[in-house]
């Protein structure tokens, strides 16, 4: 009978196909039973109790171990069986209960049943962590086949791209852009240019003047003053435009703005006439709006030029017989030019009767929207991205 009561004790260990007791059962209960004979009903009580405690919490756990069904089940299993407070460690502990001699074999059974839950807790463990993650894989799939999500990069300006345009078609006829400063003086803004101290422009209504007591300082009101500065700088032949801002002083409407762009071009030397002024412009509208393109220029009066004209490019869209765009005239106005006018020669120290040389002005955001067909100047200005998204071509 006490045979048949202590052989779980030799708790059986998997070792390949088949079971086989780890202790030797026999050499286990032989070994009490020759020590211990004087204390023997006690002992086998205390041997008993260990043994079904170390039966039932084998069944217990591994029983358990088969019915887990996730990672988180199987963190909860390890805790309760193997973990520092968990029912292995108190089985454990209980040991140092039995007598001393009891004490190695019955640790061996213990250990034994630990290392067989560990082992068998170890492939469950893998198996639940390793279908938590395929299953985690597949719902968070990334569809790398999808099209990329496109970064919003910009684009310029149709003005910026306008001044580009031109800053080429100028080149190819041998002007050099150059920039001059948006906050100029009076003598550049307009002594030099032949613009009169009493001449309305200079007045507060037109120009936004800078407040400074020592210098008659404004925001430049067009980009001419720099014909003066590219003179004043440099020996004929001088070929240069310049684009860039001007600011007035304005009510502002359809065509109307307080802060605008220009491109201002100049040229002088020994034999400048009027008909190289009007080559240039006129291979500039071929260059921007096709290759039938005229110009016509009429008298008009600026005070740096003598003579002067305003110039206009035959409509594109109705080939100048009269349509909306041109309201039904045929015509296009692009801006002012003429002839450098001997006062500004001589202002800025060429002498005027061995140099001669033409200059002309014109509005960019007007050609953007005579090139696109725009009808308000405003939108220029106003950082509205739509803009953007029409004119420059750009998806974003
Ligand atoms: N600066 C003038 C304006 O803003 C435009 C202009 C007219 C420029 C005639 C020129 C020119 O160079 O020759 O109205």
């Amino acid at each position: 009978m006490a045979h048949k009561r202590i052989a779980p004790i030799g708790v059986m260990k998997q070792g390949g196909t088949a079971w086989r007791p780890l202790v030797p059962v026999e050499g286990f209960f032989r070994a009490w039973n020759v020590l211990f004979l004087g204390s023997m009903g006690t002992m086998t009580d205390q041997l008993h109790g260990l043994t079904k405690d170390i039966d039932s919490l084998r069944e217990e756990a591994l029983s358990r171990l088969e019915s887990l069904q996730s990672v988180d089940d199987s963190v909860a299993w390890e805790r309760e069986f193997l973990g520092p407070k968990g029912k292995m460690t108190t089985l454990l502990r209980g040991l140092g209960g039995l007598p001393p001699e009891a004490r190695p074999a019955a640790g061996r059974a213990a250990q034994s049943l630990r290392q067989e839950l560990e082992n068998t807790f170890r492939p469950v463990r893998e198996r639940l962590a390793k279908g938590a993650l395929l299953q985690r894989l597949s719902a968070d799939a990334v569809d790398v086949t999808l099209p990329g999500r496109q970064p919003l990069i910009g684009a310029a300006h149709p003005v910026s791209t306008m001044i580009d345009e031109l800053v080429e078609i100028f080149g190819l006829l041998g002007f050099r852009a150059i920039f001059g400063p948006e906050v100029e003086t009076g003598r550049y803004n307009f002594d030099l240019l032949n613009i009169p101290a009493d001449h309305p422009a200079r007045d507060v209504w037109d120009t936004i003047i800078v407040d400074d007591p020592d210098v008659e300082l404004v925001l430049r009101t067009h980009t001419s003053p720099m014909q003066a500065r590219a003179m004043e700088r440099s020996e004929p032949p001088i070929r240069v435009i310049v684009p860039g801002k001007a600011f007035r002083f304005e009510a502002q409407d359809a065509s109307h703005e307080w802060q605008f762009s220009q491109i201002e071009g100049l040229a002088v030397d020994t034999h400048i006439t009027m008909t190289d002024l009007k080559g240039v412009l006129q291979e500039m509208a071929r260059q921007l709006f096709g290759p039938e393109r005229r110009i016509r220029f009429r008298c008009d009066f600026f005070p740096f030029v003598e003579p002067g004209v305003e110039f206009a490019v035959d409509c594109a869209i109705c080939n100048g017989t009269g349509c909306r765009v041109c309201k039904h005239s045929g015509w296009l106005e692009m801006g002012g030019a003429g002839m450098v006018h001997p006062n500004v020669l001589r202002a800025v120290g060429h002498d005027p009767d061995i140099f001669t040389g033409f200059a002309f002005g014109l509005g960019i955001e007007r050609l953007v929207m005579m090139k696109y067909g725009v009808d308000d100047l405003r939108i220029f200005a106003a950082t509205d991205i739509r803009l953007l998204r029409k004119l420059s071509f750009v998806a974003f």
